[in-house]
This record gives C-alpha cells, structure tokens and sequence, in this order.
C-alpha cells in the first residue's frame, strides 16, 4: 500500500528537488503535469528575455554583431548539443519542428539520386505524417504506412518516444535495421530531447530532429533543433535555400553558395527572443545533469505506474524503465471529462484523443508528492463516476 508519506521521503531523497525553485511557479498548489506539453518558465528566463529586450532598445541593429545575435542559432545549437551526445556545429535551434522535420526527409531523400519512398507509422505524431505527406506530393513520392517490412523503403521518420504511450523505440537497432534495408532514418525526438540520456553519433544516427518547447522549457513556440551527423554534413543539401545558409552572407549578389557545417541547414533571420527562450531552458537541464534528469524520469514514471496498479488504473506505458520516456499514460473511456475534472482539482494533465490522460512528469519541477496527489484525485473521480 503507498501512502503519501512515500511519496514525500521520495521528495526528500531526490537530488533535483533543489531545481524546483530555479522555475517561476506563481501557484504552489497547481499540480501541472504537462510539462512534456510545454515546460515551466526558467526564472533566469524572464532575466534573459528582460536583457535582449535592452539589448534590442538600446543597441537597435548592431545588436547582431555586437550580442553575437547573428550566430545564435548555431551556438545555441552548441550548447543543446551535448544533450544529445552530439559535438559542436552538429546542432542548429531554428524554425518550428515540422520545418525542420519537412528540411530533414528532403534531406534524406537527396542522400541518393532517385530516392522517393517514405516509410512513416500511422500512428506517430500528426504533423510527422502530415509533413511526409506534403512531401510525397511535392516530390511525387511514395509513402509507405508502416515500418514492420522496410523492403524498397528511402527514408524512415519516426518519433522515439512515442507521444501517447511514452514507449522508446531501439534508437541503435532501428536505425541499423532501417540501414541495413538501404534507408536513412531521420529521427523526431520532441519527447525525448532532455528527459532521455541520448547519444545520436554512437547510435549511428544521422539526421534529426525536436522541440525544445517541452522538457527543455524552452518557451511557446521555442524553436525546434536539427541534427545533422558531421560525417554527412558535406553531402547535405536541404530544401530551403535562405541567405542564413549562404556562404558569405553579405556578398549579397551572388548565387547560392551553402556554407560549409551544420550552418547550411539555416534559413532565414534567427527568431532571437525564442532563441533567448531556448537557450536558458537548454541551460538548466545541461546544469542539473542529464544522467540526473534521465534517472529521475524513470523513478517517477515508475512510481506514476505503481499508482495506476494500486488504484486499478489502466496504462500501456512500458514498465520496464529503459523502454519508456518522461510521461505516463493512463486509459479510460471517460478520459475526456476526467480531463476536465481534474483541472477543477487544480491538476493539470493532458488529454489525447480517444481516451488517454498524459502525465507528464518534468523531472526538474515535478515531485512525487504533485504525481501522488494527482494520481489519488484520478482515482477518487473514476470510483464516484
Ligand atoms: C512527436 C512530435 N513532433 C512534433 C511536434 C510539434 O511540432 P511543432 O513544434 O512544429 O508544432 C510534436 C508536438 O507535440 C510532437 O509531439
């Protein structure tokens, strides 16, 4: 039987407990547990967008040189890089994930003359399906639904951590399957980015792509990262030729020239602010330690998933902990006025259509006490339904 005492001597053990305070939470007795929706605001933050603000008042347009504004979207790239166990200038921060999912596949399909099939799960995340979609007709290419038989198959997009159930697919043994079959997997990996210890390179990954608006709290329409693999860099050619990627930027007449690295993904000017937003969330998960952060995503997944049981709860999220993300879904048919139910207990979870209730559970500002008290009140609004 778990009591809340469990849940506090949890609390009271955990070496992130401390991360809690660097976030701005105006309500203490808010449960939020969708912060794989979209993370808490950093304090440092509301300091850093503050600073960008002067910088832009007072310093108008030699801001981008003098701030280094210019470059932002590659050395915020450098900083998230390590996340994911990638090396400087293997990273860029710009545009939304669909662009960067829309510039990664017709990168993946320009790796070889006459590529055109793309391999994509019906069930993975809508704008992933709608983009290879938008693709396929663009290009005249081919979309093939399902990834079980990879025969004749260019391009895989898949998600790693599946966004309803939270399960992690085999990164190293999907991608050598899908190279084996002569095809390039691009990577989306939205709910993976700073709640899972990655390392794309000695996974044999080369392209990828995700948000930073989630367990990153890097802002509301922060901008998403892409990931090309240094040893490809030079083969690379993406869709959307911009002056951001021209190898001398401020030549001005001549044709198109892509630069050299990971620079030739970017398009046009550099969202700042958003940026600004990134990198401060970026920087608190690089701090707190993703070794850290990842053991604690799977302890409080686990202890989510011990509650479920106790209280009869259904869930299809994996219990073994190096085989799911930061969330934990629970199924229920009356799911949608659950939803609506608990906000009215001050909990805030999320809903997916047709019958799943996500906990997300943001290993820097979630503690076990918040998934307790939001677990007792789910099960006290089934019992009485
Ligand atoms: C797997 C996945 N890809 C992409 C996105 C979002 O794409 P965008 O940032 O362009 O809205 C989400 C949003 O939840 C997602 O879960």
């Amino acid at each position: 039987m778990i009591d809340r005492s469990d849940a506090l001597a949890l609390d009271a053990a955990d070496p992130l407990a401390r991360w809690r305070d660097e976030f701005v939470i105006p309500d203490p007795d808010l449960i939020y547990l969708d912060g794989n929706s979209l993370g808490r605001t950093p304090k440092r933050t509301v300091e850093a967008l503050h600073r960008v603000i002067d910088e832009w008042s007072g310093d108008l347009i030699t801001s981008w040189w003098e701030h280094d504004w210019l470059h932002l979207a590659l050395t915020v790239g450098d900083e998230l890089a390590p996340l994911l166990g990638a090396g400087p200038g293997e990273v860029a921060v710009h545009e939304s994930t669909t662009v960067g999912i829309f510039q990664q596949v017709n990168v993946a399909l320009d790796l070889v003359p006459g590529r055109r099939v793309i391999a994509i799960d019906d069930a993975d995340f809508p704008t992933d399906r709608y983009a290879v979609e938008g693709i396929a007709r663009l290009r005249g290419g081919e979309i093939r639904h399902g990834l079980d038989d990879l025969a004749g198959v260019d391009v895989v997009l898949r998600s790693l951590v599946d966004y309803r159930t939270a399960e992690v697919a085999d990164l190293v043994g999907e991608t050598a399957r899908a190279s084996d079959a002569g095809a390039t997997t691009v990577w989306d990996l939205s709910h993976a980015a700073g709640v899972l210890e990655l390392n794309l390179p000695d996974a044999g990954v080369e392209l990828a792509v995700g948000c930073t608006y989630k367990f990153l709290n890097g802002g509301p329409g922060a901008p998403a990262f892409v990931y090309v693999s240094r040893s490809i860099q030079h083969e690379v050619t993406q869709p959307i030729w911009g002056w951001f990627a021209q190898s001398d930027q401020f030549a001005m007449e001549r044709p198109f020239d892509p630069r050299s690295g990971i620079g030739r993904m970017l398009n046009g000017t550099p969202p700042v602010l958003g940026l600004t937003a990134a990198r401060e969330g970026i920087r608190v998960t690089v701090e707190a330690g993703i070794t850290a952060v990842a053991a604690k995503a799977r302890l409080i997944t686990g202890f989510c998933i011990d509650l479920a049981d106790e209280f009869g709860l259904a869930t299809d999220t994996p219990r073994d902990p190096a085989r799911r993300g930061g969330h934990v879904a629970v199924r229920h048919p009356d799911a949608r006025h659950l939803h609506e139910a608990l906000v009215d207990h001050n909990v805030v979870v999320d809903y997916r259509d047709p019958d799943v209730l996500r906990f997300g559970l943001s290993p820097l500002t979630t503690s076990f006490a918040d998934v307790f008290d939001a677990m007792s009140a789910l099960a006290r609004l089934v019992d009485r339904a």
